[in-house]
């Protein structure tokens, strides 16, 4: 029945292996942005060093109450490589790109036999792609199961499609109380799954942004990156310390299926901008962008918690929003929202209070 917009913002000062990149976030919070360009900016000149797996995603084929599971297993294993050529046969482009299907694993789950077909899809994010190839293959493998397919789709959790970046933030530009106080809050979050969940948060916020900005499916990151925090018991997707000259590196590892081809990211006027204003090669380029997005988003969350508390910076960037849920409009939002901020007293009554004063004032006019 209609379309929702988000603001379009760039961060910037985002320097990856060398490179400099303007990064296009969809979001509604434009505290998140100046965030994460202020993290990217204190880690200059060095910037962020990121590196990426191959795109390789996982579709499961399920088997229930399979009688002879490890013969089943054994038959399976032997035909993989009719397996592959009937997935690949699926797709002739990813083949010709060097991409496709590219081995076949069983797992067994009680009485359950789970296939795994195991595919390389290049700078797509993959889903259509490994589901279709799931569908196509689960016929020839009834033939050598005792059992009916069940579900055909591919895992969010993308394991094998790792990305992960570091940066240092040095003593003499943060202080030595951040130091210490950002180290506090992640060995808070390793300690306890509440805090965890919130830390966490903080690194989705920015790459689910870019993640929108780009056409991207970010409840598909949301999943993986979740599912992945959680395999050895719920843990931090970041983690710091002190380096050896006492500055504080930041690390992130975290599945990334993000494309910059297939779904909308070539067909929706926005997701084709933002991908032309990150200029990315690949979407491993890309996942490598997004890491050091997340991290910059988790670092300074955590550093303006330690410093000043949150709500300060978030709630100067959101005056605006109050002063429109206020009433205001036209020039009194810019209006309210700068006297607010000047007074620090950024609420709801206190933009109701400055909205009356300024029409009382006019009617008097
Ligand atoms: C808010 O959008 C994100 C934070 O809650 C993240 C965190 O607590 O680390 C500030």
């Amino acid at each position: 029945i209609g379309t929702t917009q988000l603001p379009l913002s760039v961060a910037t000062y985002f320097r990856v292996n060398g490179k400099d990149y303007l990064v296009p976030m969809a979001l509604e919070e434009p505290s998140v942005v100046a965030a994460a360009s202020h993290a990217a900016k204190l880690t200059h000149p060095e910037g962020f060093s990121a590196s990426s797996d191959e795109p390789i995603m996982i579709g499961q084929i399920q088997f229930a109450g399979v009688k002879n599971i490890s013969g089943a297993k054994r038959r399976i294993l032997q035909s993989k490589q009719r397996i592959i050529k009937i997935a690949n046969a699926q797709d002739s482009l990813i083949v010709a790109l060097g991409g496709g299907a590219r081995d076949v694993e069983v797992r067994i789950l009680e009485k359950m036999l789970i296939i795994h077909l195991i595919v390389d899809v290049k700078d797509a994010m993959g889903a259509n792609l490994v589901n279709t190839m799931s569908e196509a293959v689960a016929p020839y493998v009834q033939e050598l199961v005792d059992g009916k397919p069940g579900l055909r789709i591919i895992s969010n959790l993308a394991e094998k499609r790792l990305a992960r970046a570091r940066a240092v933030w040095k003593k003499s530009a943060i202080g030595a109380d951040t130091v210490k106080g950002v180290i506090d809050a992640y060995e808070f979050a390793k300690l306890d799954p509440y805090r965890c969940a919130t830390h966490n948060k903080g690194v989705m916020n920015g790459i689910d942004a870019v993640a929108i900005a780009t056409g991207n499916d970010f409840r598909a990151l949301e999943a993986g990156a979740h599912a992945y925090a959680a395999l050895k018991g719920y843990r931090p997707l970041t983690k710091y310390y002190r380096d050896r000259n006492g500055d504080l590196a930041g690390e992130i590892e975290l599945p990334i299926a993000a494309g910059t081809v297939g779904g909308i990211t070539r067909s929706h006027p926005v997701a084709q901008v933002s991908l032309k204003i990150l200029d990315v090669k690949s979407a491993q380029e890309l996942a490598q962008v997004m890491a050091c997005v997340g991290l910059a988003n988790n670092f300074a969350a955590l550093r303006a918690m330690v410093v000043e508390g949150i709500q300060r910076g978030h709630m100067k960037l959101h005056a605006r929003h109050i002063a429109m849920a206020a009433g205001a409009r036209g020039r009194l939002i810019k209006k309210l929202s700068k006297i607010m901020v000047t007074e620090r007293r950024i609420t709801s009554s206190r933009a109701g209070e400055l909205l009356e004063k300024f029409r009382r004032i006019r009617k008097r006019k």
